[in-house]
């Protein structure tokens, strides 16, 4: 991009009453993500940091959306639409930030959260070339509701005609505004304030800034994308369109990096998911936020990892379940339902079969046994568990934390740890065998 400045103004002040949800719609998640934060990231790679969000009027809606604009891009301003007046007045809510000037002005939708920067960035280079208005339009297979592009026969766009003012004529247009668009900064103020409310609606129309400016003798044109990248959520059916729209994107992405996944229709990544080369992902996986896989690793069926770390070579699963602030280091085994929170796991260690572990730090090459559990949570707080390098954990132990188990040591099954374990030697609880030799189970008479 040339150098250029530019303002991006996300309007996210809509109802989404559709949604029929207690939430506002901006704040529903694709790929792990906020749809507002789909948007604002999107915007920021394309248009730099220099982003405004015209908001909800409402006090805690209005809070919730502050809290996502500012983990998503934190250098963005929130400005409040008291009424909703259309989507021009909506822009028009940023005029603060419109009257400090840029070179480009990029209209965004928070509801709209799949377009791409390039078709950002196209849109801005149509400016540089210049347009006084960028337009994205696309050819939904079903046209109905939405504005229509009015095309003259040079090519130039001429107006935008929403549908409740269009004639059966313009109805039947098929070429449609998805909503987004681009104004050059030092003729936008001018344009936005001549729009009225003279329409169906009595709302003022971001859309009449087409004609507008082709009344001032600027120039105003269409670019053409496709319908995937525009659609818009407004109901729990579309955020799950959007949803597939997406994770066929992220799966795509994951393959082009070298990631094997031979069902790939049966993962389900987030729009952070980091995975080195020559990851195997095995079918049915699910990747909540902050997954990071790194080189070689397998990730096998029915496994869910969320705020988790991989390293190089690690195995984890079948079903296996990584949880916030499990960190693998390279070549770890983490098998059948074994649940790790919290814990780092150094390399070579192995927790095979059927185990928590918890709060806890494990050694290089420790083995932690079947039934193995890590009891952090004693009903107020969590302790942690320190189980130092080549341990060896039997099978059923429980580990009362806090408490340290010294290198090298050994705990034998079904031993139940409350204080810390020297390093070497074998541990045990002692449990003593007994067999009572004539005792009867009680039978169902037949
Ligand atoms: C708009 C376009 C229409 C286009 C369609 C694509 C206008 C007038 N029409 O129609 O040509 O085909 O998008 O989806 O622009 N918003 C506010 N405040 C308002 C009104 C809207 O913040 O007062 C926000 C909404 O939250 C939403 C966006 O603007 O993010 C679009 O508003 P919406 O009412 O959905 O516009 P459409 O009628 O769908
Ligand atoms: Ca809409």
């Amino acid at each position: 991009m040339s150098a250029r400045t530019c303002l991006t103004i996300v309007l996210a002040a809509g109802e989404g009453t559709r949604m029929r949800a207690s939430r506002p719609k901006v704040l529903h998640a694709i790929g792990g993500r906020s749809l507002i934060a789909h948007v604002l990231t999107t915007a920021g790679t394309v248009g730099g940091a220099q982003a405004v969000v015209v908001g909800p009027a409402q006090g805690a809606d209005q809070q919730a959306v502050v809290a996502a604009v500012k983990a998503a891009m934190p250098s963005a301003v929130l400005f409040v639409q008291s009424e909703r007046r259309g989507t021009a007045h909506a822009v028009l809510a940023a005029k603060p930030a419109l009257a400090r000037g840029a070179d480009d002005v990029l209209i965004v939708f928070a509801d709209t959260p799949l377009i791409t920067p390039q078709t950002l960035a196209r849109l801005r280079r149509a400016l540089g070339q210049g347009a006084a208005v960028a337009v994205l339009g696309f050819r939904p297979a079903d046209p109905t509701g939405y504005g229509r592009l009015i095309v003259g026969p040079d090519g130039q766009l001429l107006a935008i005609r929403e549908e409740k003012d269009a004639n059966a004529q313009e109805r039947a247009i098929g070429l449609c505004n998805a909503g987004l668009m681009a104004l050059r900064g030092d003729v936008a103020l001018a344009i936005l304030e001549r729009i009225g409310d003279d329409n169906a609606k009595r709302e003022f129309y971001l859309t009449d800034a087409v004609a507008i400016a082709r009344g001032l003798g600027l120039a105003a044109v269409v670019l053409e994308t496709e319908e995937d990248e525009v659609r818009g959520v407004n109901t729990q059916a579309q955020l799950a369109e959007a949803e597939a729209v997406l994770q066929r994107r992220l799966r795509a992405a994951a393959h082009d990096a070298g990631v094997a996944m031979v069902a790939p229709e049966t993962v389900h990544l987030s729009a952070d998911t980091r995975l080195g080369r020559d990851v195997v992902i095995e079918p049915y996986v699910v990747f909540g936020p902050g997954v990071t896989v790194e080189e070689g690793a397998v990730i096998r069926s029915f496994s869910h990892l969320e705020g988790a770390m991989v390293g190089r070579g690690a195995r984890v699963g079948p079903f296996a379940r990584l949880r916030p602030g499990a960190r693998l280091e390279a070549d770890v085994h983490v098998g059948n339902f074994v649940e790790v929170k919290e814990a780092r796991l150094a390399a070579g260690a192995k927790a095979n079969h059927l185990a928590y572990i918890g709060d806890a730090s494990v050694g290089e090459g420790s083995n932690i046994g079947a039934g193995a559990i890590t009891c952090n949570y004693d009903g107020a707080a969590k302790h942690r568990t320190v189980i130092e390098d080549d341990v060896h954990i039997g099978s059923d132990v429980q580990l009362i934390a806090p408490v340290t188990v010294g290198k090298g040591a050994t705990i034998a099954a079904g031993a139940t740890i409350t204080e810390d374990v020297p390093p070497g030697g074998l541990t045990l609880t002692q449990k003593k065998q007994v067999t009572k030799p004539d005792w009867q189970r009680p039978r169902k008479k037949k």
